[in-house]
């Protein structure tokens, strides 16, 4: 049992310096290599990622985490081969279909973001069905990135704003931060304070551009199949000795 969880569950919090973030977000990278290094499809490393979402989902509900951003399928994902874009759709649906029953005992919120009328009708169906039926849960708040890219949902929030200014909702001047954030998918949530890349890229790859102004990064050379309970632990012990100064002293 994880370090973080066997702590909780003694009710040893007196005492624990240890700084919870409140929201993770997590790239789930390195699904293709997993699979290319055992000599299997690209495909088993997906099934396996999709795998160790569940136990690093629950894990993180289990431990207190308020809110867990996954990245799961970019809106540049679509350049991938026919093949292998179908395989995610079809795991994406079965995963859903568990999902629906897994999650049902559970106090988990269920959240996508992003594009999701790219879908098929059928998965849409499925999305509508997972959020409508844990929309009145009251535990972590799970958001399910897919068809997600952080340009793109500015680009539609820049949009929606326009529309409001036109039509006289909104004054110009009145417009702020606080403004853009509250059109964007994640509106009313608080920012990532941890995001989590494994698979060694130390780059954003089109997420969470904006609400990750502040954010602390733990990348580590690991690919997500072989991520754990204990390598979330260590990136939360990292996060909770970081400094945060957010541009003050
Ligand atoms: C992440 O793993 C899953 C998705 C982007 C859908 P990758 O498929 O990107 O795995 P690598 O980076 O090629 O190893
Ligand atoms: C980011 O991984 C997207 C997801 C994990 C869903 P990618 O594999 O698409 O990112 P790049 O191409 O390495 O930047
Ligand atoms: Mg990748």
């Amino acid at each position: 049992m994880s370090f973080l969880f066997s702590r909780r569950s003694k009710n040893n919090r007196k005492g624990d310096n240890i700084v919870l973030p409140e929201h993770i977000g997590i790239i789930m990278d390195g699904n293709g290599r997993w699979a290319k290094k055992r000599g299997l499809p690209r495909s088993a490393g997906h099934t396996a990622g999709a795998q160790n979402f569940r136990t690093i989902t629950r894990y993180c509900s289990d431990i207190g985490i308020r809110y867990l951003t996954v990245y799961a399928f970019s809106t540049e994902n679509w350049k991938r081969p026919q093949e292998e874009v179908s395989a995610l759709m079809k795991l994406f649906k079965q995963y859903l279909e568990e999902a629906l029953s897994d999650f049902k005992d559970d106090s988990i919120v269920v959240r996508f973001i992003g594009d999701t009328s790219a879908f098929s009708p059928e998965l849409q169906d499925l999305i509508h069905r997972t959020q409508k039926e844990s929309a009145h849960r009251t535990g972590m708040v799970l958001n399910i990135a897919m068809n997600y890219g952080s340009r793109d949902e500015i680009v539609t929030a820049v949009k929606s704003i326009a529309a409001h200014v036109k039509n006289g909702e909104i004054d110009i001047e009145s417009i702020n931060a606080d403004t853009i954030s509250s059109y964007l998918y994640t509106a009313g949530q608080p920012d990532p304070d941890l995001i989590i890349r494994p698979s060694g890229e130390y780059r954003i790859s089109n997420f969470m551009l904006w609400q990750a102004a502040y954010t602390e990064f733990v990348i580590l050379d690991k690919l997500w199949p072989d991520f754990t309970t204990d390598d979330l632990d260590s990136a939360i012990l990292e996060f909770s000795n970081r400094n945060r100064r957010f541009g003050g002293v």
